[in-house]
């Protein structure tokens, strides 16, 4: 920062920060989004910017998007995992968790479930494996799930939305023609550098975006999105993961706060306090929507795990998806992904009833019945 702008920062935040925010809402919403700017909506802490910027943030939705909450039964099917990645609890090399895949007929049956709920959509997610025997049964659950989820409310089924991890592009092929039609690919991070310190060297950077590409290219609605606030991450990095986002041409947006797992290798590096971490991942929603107002951003799990109200704050800082706990209880334990992870004991029922009154706590009412696809960007 130079000593111009600082002197300028510290004059604003004195008489009328919010003015000032507004002035940075503006130039973000001209079409011409500016790195300071970006910089400067994830690094304020004053309480009067924060506001003006959430509230243009929500704004931007309700404009764009409409007052509804999109849901996706989120159904983790397996945590058998090839991987190794150095933050996940259910990486390769961790020996604590008993590794399933669910029957196929409970798989159906979850997502069923989900259909009769009004969920619209189902998210597939699972630890990343690449064997020919995986992709099979990839695509005979999407087939069998479409099958059994067409209804009067639901012509074509639920929509299936597959988070799975990187494979070849004709798996990907597969399974859209399945039925799948989104996918959600997270790139963790779009710096190079910190990818590399996460990931052990047979995972690349440069592999994940050829994936993310592919997917877009067979027609896919694509979902990626980051961890926020991980060991050595600096808010130009994030600013980096917002350009990111719009060049990729994201559908969708999935990110959360990094949770240290005790069972990881990354679980000692030192992060920033959680109140920190939470305000940078709703401050990144909030840059997220002004920057590409009309695309999907989720309201995560990672959120709630740090605050009871997590995901409703993520709402009201721009998300309009949601993904209600639909995993079978008697596994659930077993996809930790993260210290705290909630609803670890809520069966999808109680998931489902308490998520109506979150989600109309914060004046949002739930899409019912339907996929919820963003609409396209041009
Ligand atoms: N903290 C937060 N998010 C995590 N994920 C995996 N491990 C962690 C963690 N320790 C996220 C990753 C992954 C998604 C399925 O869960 O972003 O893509």
């Amino acid at each position: 920062m130079t000593t111009a702008t600082v002197q300028f920062v510290r004059k604003t935040a004195v008489t009328a920060p919010g003015v000032e925010a507004q002035a940075m809402v503006a130039r973000l919403q001209s079409g011409v989004p500016d790195r300071e700017t970006l910089r400067r909506i994830l690094a304020t802490d004053l309480a009067d910017e924060v506001e003006v910027i959430r509230q243009a943030a929500e704004q931007a939705l309700l404009t764009h998007c409409g007052d509804t909450v999109r849901l996706r039964g989120l159904i983790e099917f397996s945590n058998r995992c090839t991987l190794d990645c150095y933050y996940c609890g259910i990486r390769r090399s961790n020996r604590a968790p008993t590794r399933y895949t669910l029957a196929l007929d409970e798989i159906v049956e979850t997502a069923r479930w989900c259909g009769e709920q009004g969920y619209g959509s189902v998210v597939l997610q699972s630890g990343e494996r690449r064997d020919e025997k995986f992709a099979a049964f990839v695509t005979e659950a999407v087939r069998a799930i479409k099958a059994a989820t067409r209804s009067d409310a639901l012509r074509e089924g639920v929509g299936i939305t597959l988070c799975v991890g990187e494979q070849s592009p004709e798996t990907y092929a597969e399974w859209y023609e399945a039925g799948a039609h989104r996918y959600l690919l997270r790139m963790e991070t779009s710096s190079p550098r910190l990818f590399a310190a996460l990931h052990p060297a047979e995972q690349r950077y440069a592999s994940r975006v050829d994936c993310l590409k592919t997917l877009k290219a067979i027609g896919y609605r694509v979902g990626t999105g980051v961890m926020i606030g991980l060991p050595g991450q600096t808010v130009d990095d994030l600013v980096d993961d917002l350009f990111f986002f719009r060049d990729i041409g994201a559908d969708m947006i999935g990110m959360g706060p990094y949770i240290p797992h005790e069972q990881t290798p990354m679980h000692s590096a030192s992060v920033r306090d959680v109140p920190a971490r939470m305000t940078l991942a709703l401050r990144m929603i909030a840059a997220t929507r002004l920057l590409l107002p009309s695309i999907n951003i989720a309201a995560t799990t990672a959120l709630q795990t740090l605050a009871p109200d997590g995901r409703e704050q993520g709402l009201r800082y721009g998300a309009n998806v949601i993904m209600p706990q639909a995993t079978p209880l008697h596994v659930r334990r077993e996809y930790t992904l993260y210290d705290g992870k909630p609803c670890l004991d809520d069966s999808a029922g109680q998931c489902a009833a308490c998520l109506e009154g979150r989600i109309t706590s914060v004046g949002r009412r739930i899409l019912r019945d339907q996929w919820g696809d963003a609409t396209r960007r041009v």
